[in-house]
């Protein structure tokens, strides 16, 4: 059974949507730290009360390379296989995705490469959707590279944009889907049914309903 390690910056829904898949055994797989860029973070008491070890390494005060660096200790300390970057917003060193190669996966609230990139979090992103006038948007579950939101895309699901949507229905209505997707892309890298070729994931389904 595979390790997890999850990094949030917020409310930690879409950490929850991987326990939740996790006690219900959807996916095989073990949390073993949960770790936030910043203090008061929902989804620290989420994993709290799941019994799950979490700790806040608080970007403002360690400042970025501090910051990365107890993140690089904390995964190899509570022996990460796999990273999940649920709704999380610091830059990772090039140190951890080395290390992490392959296997650090985003969750991002838009069908990339449309609406990513710097500065594209948060409401920001449904924001421009609507702006530019898109009919669907949608998320991406992609794995980490250098790059922001750049690396191959692993799953994606499309969602439509209302005529009169608010950003704020639009991430909501996107947000569901989410907590489908990640727990998803969870469970087929646990179970290695995931393979790359440059920028070409592959996901082997057989024997999946
Ligand atoms: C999600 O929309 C995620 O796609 C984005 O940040 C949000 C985090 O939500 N990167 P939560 O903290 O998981 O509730």
């Amino acid at each position: 059974m595979l390790n997890i390690g999850v990094l949030i910056s917020g409310s930690g829904s879409n950490l929850q949507s991987i326990i939740d898949e996790i006690d219900s055994g959807y996916i095989d797989g073990k949390i073993t730290v949960v770790i936030s860029d910043r203090e008061g973070a929902g989804g620290i008491e989420r994993a709290k009360s799941s019994g799950i070890p979490a700790v806040v390494f608080d970007r403002k005060n360690l400042g970025i390379d501090e910051l990365n660096r107890k993140i690089l200790d904390a995964l190899k300390s509570c022996n990460a296989d796999l990273v999940v970057l649920a709704g999380y917003l610091s830059i990772l060193s090039r140190e951890i995705i080395t290390e992490y190669k392959n296997s650090i996966i985003n969750i991002h609230p838009s069908l990339i490469p449309s609406f990513c990139g710097p500065g594209f979090y948060g409401l920001n992103v449904h924001r421009k959707a609507i702006e530019y006038g898109v009919k669907v948007s949608g998320c991406t579950v992609h794995f980490v590279d250098e790059g922001t939101d750049t690396g191959p895309i692993i799953l994606q699901h499309a969602v439509e944009v209302m005529q009169d949507d608010t950003p704020e229905q639009l991430q909501k209505r996107i947000l569901k889907f989410e907590h489908i997707l990640l727990p998803e892309a969870v469970k087929l890298f646990c179970e290695g049914r995931i393979s790359i070729s440059g920028r070409k994931v592959t996901i082997n389904r057989e024997g999946l309903l």
